[in-house]
This record gives structure tokens, C-alpha cells and sequence, in this order.
């Protein structure tokens, strides 16, 4: 945050800063908590799982957006980070991360400006997705504009709809034109195929998941033998989230994870059936949030739309248990004793949640309170900032 001093976010984040060392009680409220231990665990289990299987680890920071979890999963082993918005992938190189790959379709020539300045001034290695000629001229023609020079500055990724019916051209013939097009740009360096299955993710029946997962391997081995046989060599196939990368792993078709939930698991992939092949992760990011009204029947909390995003459903109580979230609006969660009967939380007393969706929620917030030791006995040990929180753009 290069903001002065005095803004009231700034203000905010000394509030904040001033409490490192004290215990969890000392945390404001509504606030967004990581539990460091649990996230930890979670990336030390993906890093060793990238490892166990010859895998190149390239975790979503589109999820925590921020330099320092960047770093952290980088120097246990990761490739780099993807992003999914340019300014993202400007906040993240502002802030040191030098290897990010926006694995996204970008077409406006502002946003192709930016980018081409970065690849031009900063030392950070830049690669981006793309699903029409229209994408790969204007890209190229941003780049000559900014006066790039040499070969291969920018990798690039060709989209494949692999079942998601979301971004990417059809398997097959289609990649081909697009390879042949990256080729008469000297300045690109052609890097793979994005095979990314986002609609499989949450599908909670794990042979639902290894269905959709089977056609998307498909799918890319296809498209990468049409490839091969135009003459084109294919480095990688990058894909994969939290949902399905075992099953990417078992198929051998993918050379990179791109996961990104793994590292917070939010309430709604806690619904998924797990899958017996696959590893479990904790959840480490929660809302600590306080009772601030009582009824007979009703608790009410202070954490409501505003402090976590609820379009993959509302929060899971984890703390204290026999609890129940309801919507209570922008700013209030109603909380009710569930099953029925269990005693309800006094005015003052913590909440903890879980959010339903980890990457609009933490969009939410200017920094995470990192807790060492625990949400019951921990002690505040450090803020992380959410460096590219509202890049958009
Ligand atoms: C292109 C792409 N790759 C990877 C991911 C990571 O998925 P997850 O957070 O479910 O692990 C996402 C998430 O939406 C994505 O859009």
C-alpha cells in the first residue's frame, strides 16, 4: 500500500500493526484471520505434492493477491503465480514477484499497454493466455509499441474450452491457427495450451469430477497431437484447481497445477466429496467477527455481505460450535442455534467463520491478520498486505 500515511486505510492498517505480538482477543472485528500454522500445512502438502509427481507447482494468487503468499509458495518450490487480471499481475511485479503468468484473454489495448511496459521495464517474467487472432495482434502490437525488443519476451498460452464453455477456442484445429499466428511474432514465445476445467471444480461427486476431468484430458492430448503434427513442439499444458488436480496429475496430460484454493480451502470446497487419491487441506482463512445483539432465539454478529463474499453460499460457523449462519444483510450475520437447542453465543463473544468463497472475500479486505498458535490461545504474529486487492482491471 503506497498510499500517505494518513489515509484512513493506512490508519487502519497502524491500528492493526500496532496489536503484532498481543493475543487473538486483541483482533478487531469484523477481521480477516489466517490461521499461519494451517495455511502452512497446506502449502507444504501441495508443494510435496508437486514435487512426489514431477510436477510443475504454479499456485492462483488470484485467490490471496498478495506478494508475500506469492513468495512464500515460490520458495518452497513453485514456478511462479498466475493471476487473472492484469493489475493484478502489476501489483504482484510492483511488489517483487518475478515469475506470473495471467491466465486470462486480455483485449483492451490500455490494460496490453501496461502490461507491455512491465514486460519491457521490469525484471519479472510475464506470460499470458490468449483465444483469438484478435488477442495475439493486438498483444504483439502492444509490444512493439512499448519498443520491446528480442525474442520470446512474453509466453503465451493458447485457451482451450476444455468442458467449461467459459474462455478458450474449441479443441483441436483451432489451437493450430492460433500457434501459427504466435509464430510470425518473433517477440512472443508460444508456451502451451491453458486447459482449465473451472466448472468441474465443485462438482461434489467425485466420479462427476473425474468424468469432466477424463473429457479434458482429452481434449488437450488431442489438441496437442494436432499440434505436434503441424510441427509445433508443445512445452506445456498448464490447468487444474483444488477440485480436480489429482485427477490431472493421474491423467499425465498437464505439466502444471495451477491451484489456488488449496492454500485457504473456503467453506464451499468443504461441501466437495472428497476423493479417496486426492489430499485433504485445512481451512486456515476465517472472519473473526463479534455478537453484537442478542434475542431470544437469535444471536446477531457484526460480519455480514461486506466482510465476506457470498456467492458460493454464506459462511460455515466454525466457532463455537452448534451454530447456524443466516444472512443478515451488509453488515450483520444472524446466528442460530443449530441443531436446535444448543446454547447461543452472549453479547461480546467471538465468532469465528469460514467464507463461503476464499477469492472475493479476501477481494474484500487491505491485509490479513496472520495468528500463530491458534484461534483460541494464538498471538497475532504478523499483517499481510493484499497487495493487488481491487486490480480488477
Ligand atoms: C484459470 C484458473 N486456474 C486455476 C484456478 C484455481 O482454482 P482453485 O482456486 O479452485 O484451486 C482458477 C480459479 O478460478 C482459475 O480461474
Amino acid at each position: 500500500m503506497n498510499a500517505p500515511s494518513d489515509t484512513p486505510q493506512a490508519v487502519r492498517w497502524q491500528r492493526a500493526q500496532a496489536l503484532v505480538g498481543q493475543g487473538v482477543a486483541a483482533i478487531d472485528t469484523p477481521s480477516l484471520v489466517i490461521d499461519l500454522d494451517a495455511m502452512e500445512r497446506n502449502l507444504n502438502h501441495m508443494a510435496a505434492y508437486a514435487r512426489t509427481h514431477g510436477l510443475r507447482l504454479r499456485p492462483h494468487a488470484k485467490m490471496h493477491k498478495s506478494a508475500e503468499i506469492a513468495r512464500m509458495q515460490m520458495a518452497r518450490g513453485a514456478v511462479g503465480v498466475c493471476v487473472q487480471k492484469t493489475d493484478e499481475a502489476l501489483a504482484l511485479a510492483a511488489a517483487g514477484v518475478n515469475d506470473i503468468y495471467i491466465s486470462n484473454e486480455v483485449i483492451a489495448f490500455p490494460k496490453l499497454q501496461r502490461l507491455a511496459e512491465a514486460v519491457r521495464d521490469l525484471p519479472t517474467r510475464f506470460g499470458i493466455a490468449v483465444d483469438s487472432a484478435a488477442g495475439v495482434l493486438r498483444l504483439a502490437s502492444a509490444l512493439v509499441d512499448a519498443q520491446v525488443s528480442g525474442e520470446a519476451r512474453i509466453d503465451v498460452f493458447v485457451e482451450i474450452d476444455v468442458g467449461q464453455g467459459r474462455c478458450g477456442v474449441p479443441p483441436g484445429e483451432p489451437a493450430v491457427d492460433l500457434a501459427r499466428l504466435i509464430a510470425e511474432h518473433p517477440v512472443l514465445r508460444f508456451a502451451g495450451l491453458q486447459a482449465y476445467h473451472g466448472g468441474a471444480q465443485h462438482r461434489r461427486d467425485p466420479g462427476e469430477r473425474a468424468q469432466a476431468i477424463a473429457e479434458a484430458a482429452w481434449a488437450a492430448a488431442l489438441t496437442r497431437e494436432r499440434l505436434q503434427a503441424a510441427g509445433f513442439e508443445v512445452p506445456l499444458i498448464t490447468g487444474a484447481g483444488t477440485g480436480t488436480f489429482a485427477l490431472e496429475t493421474a491423467s499425465h496430460v498437464w505439466g502444471e497445477l495451477q491451484v489456488g484454493s488449496y492454500l485457504f480451502m473456503d467453506a464451499d470446497y468443504a461441501r466437495n466429496e472428497s476423493a479417496p487419491q486426492a489430499p485433504v487441506f485445512e481451512h486456515a482463512l476465517f472472519v473473526k467477527a463479534q455478537v453484537i445483539s442478542r434475542a431470544a432465539h437469535h444471536a446477531v454478529c457484526d460480519a455480514g455481505h461486506k466482510s465476506h463474499a457470498v456467492d458460493s453460499g454464506l459462511p460455515a460457523v466454525w466457532s463455537p460450535p452448534g451454530l447456524s449462519f443466516a444472512n443478515g444483510g451488509d453488515e450483520h450475520g444472524l446466528l442460530h442455534a443449530s441443531p436446535a437447542g444448543s446454547p447461543l453465543p452472549s453479547l461480546g463473544d467471538t465468532v469465528w467463520l469460514v467464507p463461503g468463497h476464499c477469492d472475493p472475500t479476501v477481494n474484500l479486505h487491505d491485509y490479513l491478520v496472520g495468528v500463530r498458535g491458534g484461534l483460541v490461545t494464538g498471538e497475532i504474529e504478523r499483517l499481510i498486505r493484499i497487495d493487488a486487492r481491487g486490480a480488477v482491471g
